[in-house]
């Protein structure tokens, strides 16, 4: 279980009144300083926009981070004899990377829609750009496949489908696992306004995507997904992931860092789409996601707002041939044939 959520009272000796100036947000100037590029085609994100892969490699800290007293910070999915791994919608491919890094015996495959950044791949890993709700072309089946932030990537159809497809391609006791962020923010004190711009921002950008029919409550719904596509054997590990470094616990104050990266990041990626053609009641000028956008950016800069996002890692198992053999068994008895 995740430490619980205080509130560092020494950050505020030091006088500060916005991560601007701070040694912390200096790290982020980079990302503020980005002008966005327009990251779109065909209704979903393309992560080859810069902005965009930081955003993806601080989440994966951020991942990492909070599971760095565990046996693997990677994937908690007790997996026998790893040989075959799929990641789906790996973007910058970090999870990929240093999963393959890490078991050098095994075959890591990273697949996305959108090539990832030119850069070295340890030699077991392999990079490929695919459809992943098109028919599966690989030969092999999985021992493990990762998913991980792809919420309001699918239709829960597509959802179903991916699920059906994913526990297809996996090997009898093979193993899924999933790992996302609520979108939606909280405040265990009264330091967020009632006139949030953040709540505001993140309801606008929920309510759109089910406007478009692209939910982004996927950490809500993904367990009930795996249990209908056939999963047993499903465990799952709740965190709070702070906004900004104002957590007494280091190692929250170090992921708080990383979510506020992510944020500043990500933000414009994950908004502007979504709000200029689902927006609701109608759809958003991009000067009115700018607006919004920036008035966010300020209230996540004030080091006096503790906001924290719920984050759920599910993982779940495909029956093993015996397992499957005696539910088959049952089925037959139970329909008298
Ligand atoms: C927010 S990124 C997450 C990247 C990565 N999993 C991580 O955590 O760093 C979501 C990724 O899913 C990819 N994606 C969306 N739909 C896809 C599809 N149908 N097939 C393959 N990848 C897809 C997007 O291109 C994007 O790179």
């Amino acid at each position: 279980m995740q430490k619980s959520l205080e509130i560092d009272p020494d950050y505020y000796d030091l006088g500060r009144d916005d991560y601007v100036d701070t040694d912390f947000a200096s790290e982020t100037t980079s990302l503020a300083s980005f002008v966005y590029k327009g990251v779109f085609e065909n209704g979903r994100r393309c992560p080859s926009d810069e902005q965009q892969f930081e955003s993806l490699e601080a989440g994966h800290l951020l991942c990492i981070l909070l599971d760095a007293n565990t046996p693997n910070p990677l994937f908690h999915a007790p997996v026998k004899n790893l040989k075959q791994i799929l990641d789906i919608g790996t973007g910058r491919g970090n999870w990929a990377i240093d999963v393959a890094d890490m078991f050098p015996e095994a075959t890591v495959r990273g697949v996305d829609l959108f090539p990832p950044p030119g850069e070295w791949l340890p030699p077991n890993c392999i990079m490929e750009v695919d459809d992943v709700l098109q028919e599966w072309t690989w030969r092999q089946t999985f021992d493990l496949i990762h998913m991980r932030q792809l919420i309001g990537a699918f239709t829960p159809e597509e959802w179903d489908g991916l699920f059906s497809q994913c526990y297809k391609n996996l090997n009898p006791g093979g193993w899924i696992e999933q790992i996302e962020g609520d979108p939606r923010v909280n405040c265990s004190d009264s330091s967020m306004s009632t006139d949030s711009s953040v709540v505001k921002f993140t309801e606008a950008v929920f309510r759109a995507g089910k406007e478009w029919n692209h939910p982004i409550d996927t950490l809500d719904t993904m367990r009930a997904a795996m249990e209908k596509a056939g999963f047993v054997d499903i465990h799952e590990k709740e965190y709070k992931w702070p906004v900004g470094p104002w957590a007494r616990d280091p190692t929250l104050k170090e992921a708080g860092r990383l979510h506020y990266h992510q944020w500043m990041a990500g933000m414009e990626g994950w908004g502007m789409y979504l709000l200029t053609k689902f927006g609701v009641p109608t759809p958003w000028t991009k000067e009115e996601v700018h607006v919004l956008l920036a008035r966010v950016r300020k209230e996540l800069q004030n080091p006096h707002v503790h906001m924290w996002q719920y984050a759920r890692r599910v993982w779940g198992r495909k029956p093993t041939e015996e397992e499957a053999r005696i539910k088959s068994e049952d089925a037959a008895t139970d329909t008298g044939m």
